[in-house]
């Protein structure tokens, strides 16, 4: 199955070499980064990607795991986007699509208000915006070690170009510590806007957080007039409408991206219509939003058509493959952490490991990431656990796991 198809026209060195000449590090995302130069993607189809060698890998990074039907699989997503790109792309006036898109979130979430926007980054921007100017508070606490893109307030704050002020408003609790918490709300609870969190994060680990300490969160929250923003950019896959429903807690504010974007570039806030009423253009003070490419056709009708495709029973199966791999890798020795569709490979060395399973015919995510995909049917997920397995072998696994 994983056999060479054909050779483009340039190879991957001169590519290389002329990204350096125009590209800070020869790159544009630092997250796909994998030292030291990541090889060029030619083509993907269904499960599979080609890289510019003629290569041909299973996709499990599925771009960071917003591939939810892998490339190009499902006609009903490509028509979808063909047409509205032969219909006009983007233009200055709202269009239908972004309130079909709405609605459909809407009854699939219960989360009553929807914002677009064309990134996860500025989702949780804005939602932790609208939750600074709703409380009228400025502190947000968020837990050590969560990626939630790359915005100020969410990175670290000692980290080059961060503003100092974003020390002062932000509070960083060790991942899953609920004493922690406790003692920073009690501290801080009453300048405190918003609690951050993503209920399975993947740099921390890819360690889903246990009912107990989510359920505590909600009620913590609420205690202190704190609202819960909850980051699904990664995990709404994981259950029909976000991962938070899995712990049966309900979010004041969610952000979301990748899957629901069927390919394309987007990300949206979700909430009560008493939070999200921040963005209500029509009202004084309000929070201000634009966004040049928000809610443009394209993304709206792939994201609608991506999310249809997507239905519960998808969902299920595709989890359901997912603990079947784990299962089998973690027989054959290797760790992984996750739920569901989402696995991750716990590795001291994450580079070894990235170019050992790229060989092997595997793509994963620079951390050892691994994200299903509902394009995968039998052989590859075969050829994956066959490759996983020996790949991890051949790295070893000994120290602490890269986080
Ligand atoms: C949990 C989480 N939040 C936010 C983001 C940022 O999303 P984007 O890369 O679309 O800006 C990511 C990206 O991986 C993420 O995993």
């Amino acid at each position: 199955m994983i056999t060479k198809v054909s050779n483009h026209s340039e190879d991957a060195a001169s590519l290389t070499e002329r990204a350096r000449n125009v590209l800070p590090g020869g790159i544009t995302r630092s997250t796909v980064y994998v030292p030291p130069h990541p090889p060029y993607a030619a083509t993907g189809s269904g499960a599979l990607v080609q890289d510019v060698s003629g290569h041909v890998l299973v996709d499990c990074n599925n771009n960071y795991t917003s591939l939810i039907h892998g490339h190009s699989s499902r006609q009903e997503i490509v028509e979808a986007a063909v047409s509205a790109t032969r219909s006009g792309t983007a233009f200055g006036l709202p269009t239908r699509h972004e309130v079909d898109f709405a609605e459909y979130l809407a009854a699939r979430t219960g989360v009553e208000k929807w914002r677009f926007c064309n990134s996860g980054t500025e989702a949780v921007l804005m939602m932790l915006r609208a939750a600074r100017a709703f409380t009228q508070r400025d502190t947000i606490i968020r837990f050590a070690g969560s990626y939630h893109g790359t915005g100020d307030e969410v990175v670290d704050p000692k980290a080059a170009g961060v503003p100092k002020w974003v020390e002062e408003s932000v509070l960083v609790v060790p991942q899953g510590d609920l004493d922690a918490l406790k003692d920073a709300l009690r501290e801080h609870g009453n300048r405190v806007a918003a609690v951050l969190i993503d209920l399975m994060p993947n740099r921390a680990g890819l360690n889903p957080a246990t009912r107990e300490f989510v359920q505590e969160l909600r009620a913590l929250t609420r205690r202190y007039g704190v609202l819960l923003a909850i980051d699904e950019v990664i995990s709404f896959r994981l259950s029909w409408g976000g991962f938070h429903q899995h712990y049966g807690v309900e979010p004041d504010l969610i952000s979301t991206g990748k899957i629901i974007g069927g390919g394309f570039p987007v990300g949206a806030v979700g909430g009560k219509a008493g939070f999200l009423r921040e963005f209500d253009p029509a009202r004084a003070g309000a929070v201000m939003w634009g966004g040049t490419f928000s809610a443009n056709p394209v993304t709206m009708v792939a994201g609608l058509t991506a999310l249809r495709l997507f239905d519960q029973d998808a969902i299920s199966a595709l989890n359901a493959k997912g603990e079947s791999m784990r299962g089998d890798l973690e027989a054959a020795g290797v760790r992984v952490n996750g739920f569901g569709s989402l696995l991750r490979i716990m590795t001291s060395d994450t580079k070894a490991l990235w170019w050992s399973l790229y060989e092997r015919g595997v793509l994963a995510g620079s951390n050892g990431l691994l994200a299903l995909s509902t394009a995968m049917n039998d052989k590859h997920l075969s050829h994956v656990i066959e490759a996983v397995a020996e790949g991890a072998r051949n790295v070893g696994d000994t120290g602490t796991p890269e986080q």
